[in-house]
């Protein structure tokens, strides 16, 4: 049964009340809102901004707070941090906070990392652009964007070396998809231990701390990089908002530098991470840009991109819409069906390794968007009705198993709340 969609949004509203925590910094109160209570106890970026996008349905000054709290601790550089610590009584010594902060001042007696000097996939301007759009002034738009432009204008100096218009991540936990086969250090090696690619992944970002997380430093040392599709076509998508925003706010000269970013991305992620004769995308990996010819969901994420020809659109919809790839039961798969690394839940024996299968609402979010923007309307409503069918069923989850549609992973989760505005 498909529920009517006021419930639904009455009942994401209770959840992410229940997900808002405050802090106070510098006399400001901020209020901002926890992935899981669960699990997840920091505000992390894009989680963030798919939390503003559903408060602005139900609220639109907690939408906008959300947002303030996002920029507050943005660094010197520009940069948006991957997670910022509001409460910094949880970080125990030698957690993963102190590898992910730069500087050293936490090692002074009482100081605790304040914020990741990490990226994650870059969907502030496309928050911003939502939450706005129920502005009747700019007021809001004119308190938020320089923050927003300077985080985009900070990836595309700092992140793209290259300047071959793709923005590169320097470690798997920067692309949002922290598990997925992408990642392994053999991938497609169908069932590695989960304890060694956790260990794996932190080494490197010992390396990465090594350097002080300094881009530059990190992407000429560290051989374990990516140009990232899904982190591409974020970017991408996020550019094209900027450009909009820019406009309305009466910005010509940041409109045009984010067009013009975008439709390079965009080029590149066409020149160099598409395959014709697949028919996907996929992730670069190392300075060599070699392609990880894995089948998985960032394959099909271009569809965020405007500028997509209609035809390499029409190859990824084929793939997204075929039951032996990613068209299962409760679409979309992490990882395609056929994919021999595939696995429905979110561990691999018995632990917690995310991203090898599991579908996510934030993945069919991003989805729904693109197949929106390409004109595949009929497939979006299908998608976004199966999406508001797993929550209806399972509640709010970090995934759902996508062949029988029950949830795994961590429970009151607050972006599975989007399926009450797909
Ligand atoms: C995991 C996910 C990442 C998410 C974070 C908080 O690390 O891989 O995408 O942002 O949890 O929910």
């Amino acid at each position: 049964m498909i529920p009517s969609p006021a419930p639904l949004l009455e009942r994401a509203a209770r959840r992410l009340e229940a997900n808002t925590r405050e802090a106070f910094d510098d006399g400001r109160r901020y209020s901002y809102t926890v992935p899981s209570p669960a699990r997840y106890l920091f505000q992390w970026h894009w989680d963030s901004c798919f939390h503003a996008i559903v408060w602005a349905a139900i609220d639109l000054e907690r939408a906008r707070d959300e947002l303030r709290a996002l920029v507050a601790r943005q660094s010197r550089a520009g940069l948006l941090p991957h997670i910022v610590y509001w409460q910094a009584d949880l970080i125990k010594r030698g957690e993963a906070p102190y590898l992910e902060a730069a500087g050293i001042d936490w090692l002074l007696p009482g100081r605790k990392p304040r914020a990741s000097a990490q990226m994650q996939p870059p969907l502030a301007a496309q928050a911003l652009e939502v939450v706005v759009a129920q502005d009747a002034d700019d007021r809001f738009l004119r308190e938020l964007l320089p923050a927003v432009a300077r985080h985009y204008r900070y990836l595309a100096s700092a992140r793209d070396p290259d300047r071959d218009g793709l923005v590169s991540i320097i470690s798997q936990f920067e692309s949002g998809l922290d598990f997925s086969p992408i990642y392994d250090p053999t991938p497609g090696e169908t069932r590695p231990s989960p304890g060694r690619l956790r260990i794996r992944a932190r080494l490197e970002q010992l390396l990465n701390k090594l350097c002080n997380l300094r881009p530059e430093l990190v992407l000429r040392v560290n051989p374990r990089q990516w140009e990232d599709v899904l982190v591409n076509s974020v970017y991408a998508d996020g550019l094209a908002s900027l450009a909009r925003l820019a406009r309305r706010a009466g910005d010509e000269q940041l409109a045009t530098w984010a067009e013009a970013q975008a439709n390079a991305t965009t080029a590149a992620l066409l020149e160099r991470s598409y395959e014709p004769r697949r028919g996907l995308f996929f992730t670069l990996a190392g300075r060599h840009e070699r392609r990880v010819e894995l089948k998985t969901i960032v394959s099909l994420m271009p569809l965020l991109a405007e500028a997509l020809p209609a035809e390499v659109a029409a190859r990824l919809v084929e793939h997204l819409a075929d039951p032996r790839e990613f068209w299962s039961r409760y679409p979309v798969p992490s990882v395609a069906l056929d994919e021999p690394s595939f696995v429905p839940t979110a561990e691999v024996d018995g632990e917690r390794c995310i991203w090898r299968g599991p579908c996510a609402l934030n993945t069919n979010w991003l989805l729904v968007r693109g197949l929106r923007r390409h004109g595949y309307d009929d497939l979006a409503d299908t998608l976004a009705a199966r999406s508001r069918e797993l929550v209806e069923e399972g509640g709010f989850n970090e995934f759902y198993n996508p062949l029988d549609g029950t949830p795994v992973g961590a429970p009151k989760f607050g972006w599975a709340t989007l399926a009450a505005v797909i």
